[in-house]
């Protein structure tokens, strides 16, 4: 079945990247989210990502154009209503993700599928705080979005084959790679990706070498495309710290444990990237 339409919820860094990939591969998309303000900033980010490709020529003016014509955005959650599939990408916050849930289970057509792009929040807790569970699925795709190839598909304990088979086409009619997962906190990437973040940030505060230098070892000596911190700037040090609780209680291993700098950090409201100052300034 070809995918006409779909929801997404939030537009921040993530929602507003999965809605690019959507509309860019010809897919109606409806974002949401709770205000005009983070709408607008949204669709800036997406128009901004789009001029990126026009200006490298992997897209034309004329599909940036007719991508950015297939969005619309609403402050009203019962606009995805006529979605086949709606993406739940707000907060990482387990609470606010259950209301989210609940009000999507009651607004979208009742054979609609939800998605969510948790990173580490468990598939089945969710769908249960629904009346559709085997309509519920993982589908975590990465930051940037219009660069990263991989999106993790993670089924619940409920997850139909047939829900598995709509995401796993709508994966693939954006370009990305589907890797299956099992649900457990942080998935794969997360889980391997994170503590090494986490460790950097040790590293930082005992002074072992500062932010720069850290990054340039990891870059030079393990060949990443940009260093941890840096990276940790792009995901947002909100972001980080709540993958790193969850692993931390979800196994009850202190390796887990998230470094009090970053905690401190998120406290300041140093985010990162999108609040201008993280480990480096932007
Ligand atoms: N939109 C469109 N294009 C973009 C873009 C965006 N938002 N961001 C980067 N690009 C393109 C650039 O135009 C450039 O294109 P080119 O190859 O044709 O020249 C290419 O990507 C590389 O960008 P830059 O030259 O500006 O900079 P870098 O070479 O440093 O690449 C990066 C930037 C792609 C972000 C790279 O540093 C990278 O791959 N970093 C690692 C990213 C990563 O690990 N992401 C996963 C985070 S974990 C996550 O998301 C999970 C969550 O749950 C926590």
């Amino acid at each position: 079945m070809e995918l006409k339409r779909i929801g997404v919820v939030g537009a921040g860094t993530m929602g507003n990247g999965i809605s690019q990939a959507f509309a860019v591969a010809g897919v109606e998309v409806v974002m949401t989210d709770v205000a005009q303000a983070p709408l607008e900033r949204g669709s800036a980010a997406i128009a901004s990502s789009l001029e990126r490709l026009v200006k490298k020529d992997k897209l034309s003016a004329a599909d940036k154009a007719a991508a950015l014509a297939r969005i619309r955005g609403a402050t009203d959650l019962a606009a995805v209503k006529d979605c086949e599939l709606v993406i739940e990408a707000a907060t990482e916050n387990l609470p606010l993700k259950l209301k989210v849930f609940a009000e999507l289970d009651r607004l979208a057509a009742p054979n609609a599928v939800i998605a969510t792009n948790t990173s580490s929040i468990s598939i089945s807790r969710l769908a249960a705080a629904t009346q559709r569970p085997e309509r519920v699925i993982g589908m975590h795709f990465f930051n940037p979005v219009a660069v990263m190839a991989l999106v993790e598909l993670i089924r619940g304990l409920q997850t139909s084959q047939e829900t598995y088979a709509l995401a796993e086409a709508a994966a693939r009619r954006v370009g990305k790679t589907p890797v299956q997962v099992r649900n457990s906190p942080g998935f794969v990437v997360n889980r391997l990706l994170c503590p090494m973040i986490n460790e950097a940030v040790f590293a930082l505060a005992e002074g072992l070498a500062s932010a720069g230098e850290i990054d340039e070892a990891m870059k030079l000596g393990a060949n990443h495309p940009i260093g941890p911190l840096a990276l940790c700037d792009l995901i947002g040090l909100d972001v980080e710290l709540a993958v790193m609780q969850v692993l931390f209680e979800g196994f009850k291993d202190s390796k887990y444990r998230p470094a009090p700098l970053l905690v401190e950090m998120v406290e300041a409201g140093f985010l990162g990237r999108k609040t201008g100052r993280g480990f480096f300034k932007y």
